[in-house]
């Protein structure tokens, strides 16, 4: 394997060294290059920049996998839960019995809100996109937890975050705030916390509990994406964890990103609503004088199948079915799926259905309307964000600033 990439530029020969993965990626190291050769790379949108080292997750995307801390991301899908996946996620190993146990226990004794966080939730208009209300609320608990473990914050998120989803959620559906039941697990209490009515508990029944467990599951991490990536930029600043997950939080929201959830159910509807065309919709996706995109289709690193859209599909067929929801936005994205996958454009483009293709159709089965579609992809990936986050701490990353290539005016006097 080489170590180094030899180039020469105006007459110089320069070296750079080759670091390698554990799936022998390579990259050349071009920490000094600049104090070396007095020149930058140019890459925008990163999209051939690795920004760390990390062991978190990692994806490969010519094969379409996905592995959690070394796992398969269809093992952990079938023999974990969410709460297991994130205590993997953050640590490193699965936990035995004890471990898991302690850490659901240690959860659960956060799973409060300050008083104050409820005065000002109640001054949040009701118009408030639930993206906004729960990236600024979180924001706000940093004022509210002060943790002398670093691994309680982590738990204090896991715990609070939930809450202010389904307080969230309530505010918005006119429902007085959640009971919270320590006697359920995480999933279960989730749906409690978002569904129960006044003097009668939700009524949980487990096709919806598996598949909100195997929903939050697929989103738990995704090595650098632009929201995980914000995370560890803010963090590398020193800027504290919920802070930094605040951010991650906006960055989610975009429509690129996370926010393409809601946007997929959205494109399907009016594809519906306008006559189910499938064609006119793909010709108008390629046309380069359209903005439109095909919504949940393509991915900066997987040029396969997204291993979690394969998943994805089957709990959304399985939960429709089991529930006997009668549902034609599923049977047109799978139409679409396949109109899609057979047209040159996308064969060429190698665009795929990516994780949120599906993931819409799974949160309208368990009751979750489109607006709260981003905040649960939000409570997924929390753990993944944490991890990202301590770990950049660990690393000792430096305060991400990367240059640019000036294009303005030369230097000029002010005339007068
Ligand atoms: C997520 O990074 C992650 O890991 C993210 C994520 C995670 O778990 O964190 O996986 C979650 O964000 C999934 C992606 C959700 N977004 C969407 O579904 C929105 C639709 N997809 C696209 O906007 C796009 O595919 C991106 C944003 C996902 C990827 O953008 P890239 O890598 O910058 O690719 P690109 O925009 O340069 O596209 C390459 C070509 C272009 O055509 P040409 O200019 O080369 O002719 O493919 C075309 C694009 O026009 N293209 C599409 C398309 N996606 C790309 N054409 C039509 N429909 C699409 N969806």
């Amino acid at each position: 394997m080489c170590s180094v990439v030899n180039f020469n530029i105006n007459g110089y020969h320069y070296k750079l060294p080759v670091i390698y993965g554990t799936f022998y990626e390579k990259a050349i190291n071009i920490s000094q290059l600049r104090e070396n050769t007095g020149l930058i790379t140019f890459d925008p949108g990163f999209k051939n920049t690795g920004i760390t080292k990390s062991s978190i997750s990692f994806i490969d995307g010519e094969k379409g996998e996905l592995l959690y801390r070394g796992y398969p991301i269809e093992q952990i899908i079938n023999k974990c839960s969410f709460i297991e996946t994130s205590y993997l996620i953050l640590n490193g190993e699965l936990p035995n019995t004890a471990q898991l146990k302690s850490f659901s226990e240690k959860i659960k004794t956060f799973n409060h809100l300050h008083k104050e966080i409820n005065k000002i939730f109640d001054h949040i208009p009701n118009f408030y996109h639930p993206m906004g209300i729960l990236s600024s609320l979180t924001y706000i608990l940093d004022t509210f937890i002060n943790c002398l473990q670093e691994e309680d914050m982590y738990l204090h998120l896991l715990a609070k975050l939930p809450i202010l989803a389904a307080l969230t959620y309530r505010k918005k559906v006119g429902l007085p705030p959640p009971h919270i039941n320590p006697n359920l697990d995480y999933t279960s209490n989730l749906l409690e916390m978002f569904f129960s009515i006044p003097n009668k508990s939700y009524e949980q029944n487990p096709i919806i509990t598996d598949a909100l467990n195997k929903i939050l599951i697929l989103h738990a991490d995704h090595e650098q994406n632009c929201s995980t990536t914000t995370v560890r930029l803010l963090g590398s600043a020193d800027t504290g964890l919920f802070s930094s997950i605040s951010a991650g939080m906006s960055a989610l929201w975009g429509r690129l990103h996370g926010g393409a959830n809601q946007a997929v159910i959205e494109m399907l509807e009016d594809i519906l609503q306008s006559g189910g065309n499938i064609k006119k919709w793909i010709e108008k996706a390629k046309n380069k004088k359209d903005p439109f995109r095909l919504m949940g289709f393509g991915h900066r690193i997987y040029k396969n199948f997204d291993p979690r859209a394969k998943i994805a599909k089957k709990v959304a067929e399985n939960i429709i079915q089991q529930l006997g929801i009668s549902d034609p936005i599923l049977e047109l994205a799978k139409n679409l799926e396949e109109n899609a996958l057979q047209d040159p454009y996308f064969v060429e483009k190698k665009l795929y259905p990516n994780i949120d293709f599906y993931s819409g159709i799974i949160y309208q089965a368990i009751g979750i309307p489109k607006y709260m579609f981003t905040v649960m992809f939000a409570l997924g990936r929390l753990p993944g964000w944490m991890a990202h986050w301590k770990e950049m701490k660990y690393n000792k990353d430096p305060i991400g600033r990367p240059r640019q290539i000036y294009i303005g005016y030369k230097k000029r006097n002010i005339q007068k």
